[in-house]
């Protein structure tokens, strides 16, 4: 995709407003004034409170000609998107937006037929919107213990067992960077009549080099979440959503509108606005700095090949159905060999060696290099193999954690959200019905959400991470898991 490198409107507009000799007699307290705020000023540099400023000013957000406006349409033009949103609650606030939008479509028992490895604010956003779920499976990588993407078969199964699913969503690319056959699952979606959301987190990136994957928007998707912050270059917790110019974008425009009113802040970061607009700037001139990146990112795949011990896990992708291609961005590497799990690698290569890498699970580590990054990929592999472990190497018993599969709905995620509640020892919590969403993080998929039994192999699965270096379960009562919160009988 080559695009025209526009100025960035808002950013440009908000750094002559922050040179000005103003009085800010307003929010934010702070009043860009480092006597007022001596601390906060000595902490982060008087440019970023001068920078932070208020929502409706003229000249700078006020009205539909302003800087910020303009800067909102570029973003569109770049992603080739109809219509595009910029947000400052992640692709979390994307993917809430996306529910509450589709949730204004159809009948109140049509569900949104959903991948069922989405990002737990999906099914946050289903619960706020009381928007029944029925799902897809995607293909597992059991060893791995990771979801990649939906086959258009099982696509085409699922729609089949529910022909009146008001709207379809899928995963792609994966939090490991598995790309999904968005233009024929686009193509029956639409055959079926509805519209595909993609959550397109990961993805900023994608259209920007001809060595990354397509656009998603450039493949038929109808609306796309993208976390601009991940790999698109902007700070953390701004991100996009994009509606595509296909069949149902006139119905679905006013409705994004109403729940990205509902989801923003009435205090929007200027800070973060602004970084998105460098971003897609960034990103349509990046060709040159996407190509670092990829290079760089291939020298560290190179020199995991080259180790005794280490595996490159996106190289035995061709063995799944659903995947048909792959982020070179994202570098997962098997550390099996290593005799430890990828949660002691990562914890290992943080605390010793100050390298930090964007997740791990049992049998590997994932590393990200954004664009333009070029990491010491030396200094990395020396680290790796600085974790290997000197007893024996027990492959088996890292291989043993598998992903549960979910239990059986039993209600809608809404009605056990909101229904009686109490908390049970974990024990007892088996084959009762989850009042919560709980998820391993990351990658933040819910491994159990509201509505769903309990299984014994969800509960063991949740408390073994939840112990492990590193681990995580968000939603949890407690952070061992000892505790579930279950539907009152
Ligand atoms: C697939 C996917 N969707 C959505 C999100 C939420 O993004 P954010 O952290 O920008 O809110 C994530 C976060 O990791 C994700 O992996």
């Amino acid at each position: 995709m080559s695009c025209v490198v526009e100025p960035t409107y808002y950013a440009d507009a908000l750094a002559e407003f922050a040179g000005r000799d103003t009085i800010r007699a307003m929010v934010p307290g702070h009043s860009a004034d480092p006597a007022a705020a001596p601390r906060l000023a000595e902490y982060f540099g008087d440019s970023a409170l001068l920078l932070d400023v208020t929502p409706l000013l003229p000249g700078l957000d006020l009205g539909d000609d302003s800087p910020l406006q303009h800067s909102v349409r570029a973003a569109a033009r770049a992603f080739q998107a109809r219509r595009t949103w910029f947000l400052t609650n992640g692709a979390s606030q994307a993917n809430r937006i996306a529910a509450l939008a589709v949730a204004q479509i159809g009948t109140p028992d049509q569900p949104l037929l959903s991948q069922r490895s989405a990002h737990s604010s999906l099914f946050d956003g289903a619960v706020i919107a009381g928007l029944p779920l029925a799902f897809v499976m995607p293909t597992i990588d059991t060893v791995h213990g990771i979801n990649h993407g939906i086959t258009p078969e099982a696509f085409r199964e699922a729609l089949a067992n529910r022909p009146d699913a008001r709207a379809a969503y899928i995963i792609s690319p994966s939090y490991f960077g598995a790309v999904a056959d968005v233009p024929v699952l686009a193509e029956i979606a639409h055959e079926s009549g509805i519209p595909l959301i993609v959550d397109a987190a990961w993805a900023a990136h994608f259209g920007f080099h001809p060595d990354l994957p397509a656009n998603p928007l450039t493949q038929g998707a109808d609306l796309v979440v993208s976390s601009t912050h991940k790999l698109g270059g902007s700070l953390t917790q701004s991100a996009m959503l994009h509606l595509g110019e296909g069949p149902f974008a006139e119905q679905l425009e006013p409705l994004i509108d109403r729940a990205f009113r509902m989801t923003a802040s009435t205090s929007t970061s200027s800070l973060l606005l602004a970084s998105l607009d460098i971003a897609r700037a960034e990103l349509c001139g990046g060709r040159e700095s996407i190509g670092r990146a990829i290079a760089a990112a291939d020298a560290l795949r190179a020199a995991v090949r080259a180790h005794p011990c280490l595996d490159v896990v996106s190289d035995h992708y061709g063995d799944f159905a659903g995947i048909v291609g792959h982020d070179p961005l994202h570098v997962a590497i098997d550390v099996r060999g290593l005799g430890k799990t990828g949660h002691e690698v990562r914890n290992q290569l943080m605390r010793d060696h100050d390298v930090y890498v964007e997740i791990a699970t049992n049998t590997c580590v994932v590393a990200i290099i954004g664009p333009g990054f070029e990491p010491d990929v030396e200094r990395i592999m020396a680290a790796m193999g600085e974790c290997a472990a000197s007893d024996a190497v027990d492959i088996v018993s890292l291989e043993s954690l598998q992903l549960p599969a979910p239990g059986p709905a039993a209600m809608r995620p809404r009605d056990a959200f909101f229904a009686a509640t109490e908390l049970v020892a974990w024990r007892d919590a088996v084959g009762r019905v989850s009042a919560d969403a709980l998820a391993a993080y990351p990658p933040g998929i819910p491994n159990l959400l509201p509505g769903e039994v309990i299984t014994q192999p969800t509960v063991e699965f949740l408390r073994t991470i939840a112990v492990s270096p590193g681990g995580y379960v968000r939603g949890a009562a407690d952070a061992a898991v000892d505790q579930i919160r279950v539907v009152s009988i």
